[in-house]
């Protein structure tokens, strides 16, 4: 059974005018909207919709009703199926609740219904005493000063309670009301002696609703500055506001957050009243406190884009720090403007007027990972530690986002901004997510592996290791002999490279057998010319120094395989070696990626596997060294 308070929420959600208009075509008629009605045939349009009453009416065939009861007819579904559809048009997620006892949950019901109509009868209480003298000079005029219009006054229902401590209190008390009600509200408290006083008094009232346009909440502001009571005061958590699921001006705006596809973040009451009245009617608030999950999940029925506007000082670019990641965690493409110092949303957006403050917002919003980077980056400076810290930082919030491939576009986006490596950062993204499910680490896996694979491909096409030791072979034969420097021949260069790095030893049986007899030639300080290859006693290695000493040049190992003819000098041994060694260290290095590449995809481990990923990120750094050392040296020739 879907739980009430689920079905409560869609219902409050459901729009008729989204519903309807995805099975007929409507068009405009005054407040209403009208179209050929689905459950009979017509030619000329009878079926209205009111968005107003949530509700359409066919004046034709009479069928009438609100959303929940369009799907059941139209697709014949059951009041749960059209619930469970509706659900996930709007993005909610549905309760189930198993033994709701009925009665309990209507006693429940009729608490709410009665705080709701104290709540209400405040509201109305509070726009009217705006109107009164007192309420004229103070709370009127305190409005008018900041440059709130009537229509913002009126579509937000601003109000003024007056300054005595029993206003309401009498007034409800006039109306036969429940006083007790007014105090679960949070409106009144009540003294021990059992005498009531008001909550708000002598401050200019803004109320809070809920989806439905309801009032909630109610938050005052003082109207001179005075420290001893706070600059706000605002209704305490009552059985009908959890204020970590409301966002103040969510009802105002849901239709516009739902039209743009986007929804401003704001932090105060004031910048919401700001923005919309300048014509910015998708701009809700977290109040003040920092933005909740559920707050976040308020904002996604309607739209997954969000725009976070924080006041410019240190404490509200910190608090959007915070806002950013959650908005992250539940999916939302987060944007972000900054403000000068000392400004906040409202101030900023009198003091540009509306036309320029938009341009601001278009111009200034970016992406939450240019502004975190740029942010963080500032106190860096060269300082490689608080560099690093930065990058933790940003792949905190990248790993905090549940879309994989939208993870790996903002990885690649960071290693970019801080120049670090990409399969870097997505190893230790994957760190950081490694205690969410099963499915999502191999989700990472494939990600990772996939970059890994296009690493491995892209350098392929370079010459194999054999290649390679052959053309070492090839020089080693045509001059090895020769004086390369001073008094070292090519050989000597050649056994004191092979000596400093043990990873080189060849492969090919032969050509390791070549290098241990010269070596050995060489150890008994016995002169080796072409002549020592010619008549060697393995015939395979007489037929290749034959074969390489007909050669018609000596080649330099790759210029030559490049189309450069270049007959080798003296002087040129030097790069031609240098390279073929480069060469053949690159290829090395490449086998050995492509080995330990599959070695990981081979492991089940993840710990062993981040064994290997850290291996390969450190060979692919050797590897790219070596192509630009190469990338040099073939310039240079
Ligand atoms: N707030 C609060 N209690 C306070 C101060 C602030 O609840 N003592 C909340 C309010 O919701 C307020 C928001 O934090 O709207 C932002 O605070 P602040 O920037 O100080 O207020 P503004 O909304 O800018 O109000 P004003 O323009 O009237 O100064
Ligand atoms: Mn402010």
């Amino acid at each position: 059974m879907i739980a009430r308070q689920s079905i409560d929420d869609v219902l409050n959600v459901a729009q008729i005018e989204d519903v309807v208009g995805e099975y007929i075509a409507l068009k405009k008629r005054g407040a209403n909207l009208l179209g050929r009605c689905p459950f009979h045939d017509e030619k000329t349009p009878s079926f209205t919709v009111s968005p107003t009453k949530g509700i359409y009416k066919c004046f034709g065939c009479g069928k009438a009703g609100n959303s929940v009861s369009f799907l059941m007819e139209h697709d014949s579904l059951s009041f749960t199926d059209a619930i469970r559809k509706l659900a996930q048009k709007y993005n909610i997620t549905l309760q189930e609740d198993s033994v709701q006892n009925k009665e309990e949950y209507n006693e429940q019901q009729q608490r709410k219904e009665s705080l709701y109509t104290a709540l209400l009868f405040a509201k109305n209480y509070f726009v009217e005493q705006l109107t009164s003298d007192e309420g004229r000079l103070v709370g009127d005029s305190y409005f008018r000063e900041r440059g709130f219009t009537q229509q913002t006054i009126d579509l937000f229902e601003l109000g003024y309670s007056p300054q005595g401590w029993e206003s309401l209190v009498n007034e409800a008390k006039k109306n036969q009301f429940n006083l007790d009600f007014f105090v679960d509200a949070g409106l009144i408290k009540k003294k021990e002696d059992g005498h009531y006083f008001d909550m708000f008094r002598h401050r200019v009232i803004f109320p809070i609703h809920d989806l439905t346009g309801r009032v909630i909440a109610f938050g005052g502001r003082q109207l001179v500055k005075d420290d001893k009571s706070p600059k706000y005061l605002n209704s305490p958590e009552t059985e009908v506001y959890h204020k970590s699921h409301v966002l103040y001006g969510i009802f105002q705006a849901k239709k516009s957050i739902r039209n743009l596809n986007n929804c401003y973040l704001v932090e105060g009451y004031t910048d919401v009243t700001s923005l919309y009245q300048s014509g910015i009617e998708n701009v809700v608030a977290s109040s003040g406190t920092s933005l909740t999950e559920g707050q976040i999940k308020l904002i996604k029925r309607f739209t997954d884009n969000v725009t976070v506007l924080y006041d410019g000082d240190a404490a509200g670019i910190k608090a959007s720090l915070r806002g950013i990641d959650l908005l992250l965690e539940q999916g939302m493409n987060v944007r972000c403007v900054s403000f000068p110092e000392g400004e906040d949303p409202d101030s900023y957006c009198k003091q540009l007027g509306s036309k320029e403050f938009k341009l601001y917002l278009d111009n200034q919003s970016e992406d939450f990972i240019f502004f975190k980077t740029n942010l963080l980056m500032q106190t860096v400076g060269n300082d490689p530690i608080k560099k690093t810290e930065v990058v933790k930082n940003l792949l905190v919030s990248i790993s905090l986002i549940p879309d994989a491939l939208k993870r790996a576009v903002y990885a690649k986006e960071c290693s970019k901004l801080l120049e670090t490596d990409e399969r870097l950062l997505l190893v230790e993204i994957s760190k950081l997510r490694k205690n969410k499910s099963h499915i999502e680490s191999q989700i990472i896996d494939k990600e990772i592996t996939d970059l890994l694979k296009t690493d491995v491909k892209i350098e392929q096409s370079y010459s194999s290791t054999q290649e390679q030791e052959k053309n070492l072979i090839r020089l080693l034969i045509q001059s090895g002999h020769k004086k390369f420097m001073e008094e070292a021949t090519v050989a000597d260069f050649v056994f004191k490279e092979l000596r400093e790095d043990e990873g080189l030893e060849l492969e090919h049986p032969i050509y390791k057998q070549i290098i241990e007899d010269v070596k050995d030639q060489m150890d008994k300080e016995f002169i080796f010319d072409e002549q020592f290859f010619v008549n060697h006693h393995n015939t395979e290695v007489r037929t290749m120094a034959a074969d390489f000493l007909t050669e018609k040049y000596e080649l330099s190992p790759h210029w030559g395989e490049s189309g450069l003819n270049i007959k080798t000098e003296r002087e040129n041994y030097v790069r031609d070696l240098q390279s073929l060694f480069l060469f053949l260290k690159k290829s090395k290095i490449e086998q050995m990626i492509k080995e330990n590449l599959e070695e990981m995809l081979k492991e089940e481990i993840a710990e062993e596997k981040d064994k290997y990923l850290h291996f390969h990120i450190q060979l692919i750094a050797v590897r790219d060294d070596i192509s630009k050392i190469l990338g040099t040296v073939i310039n240079y020739i």
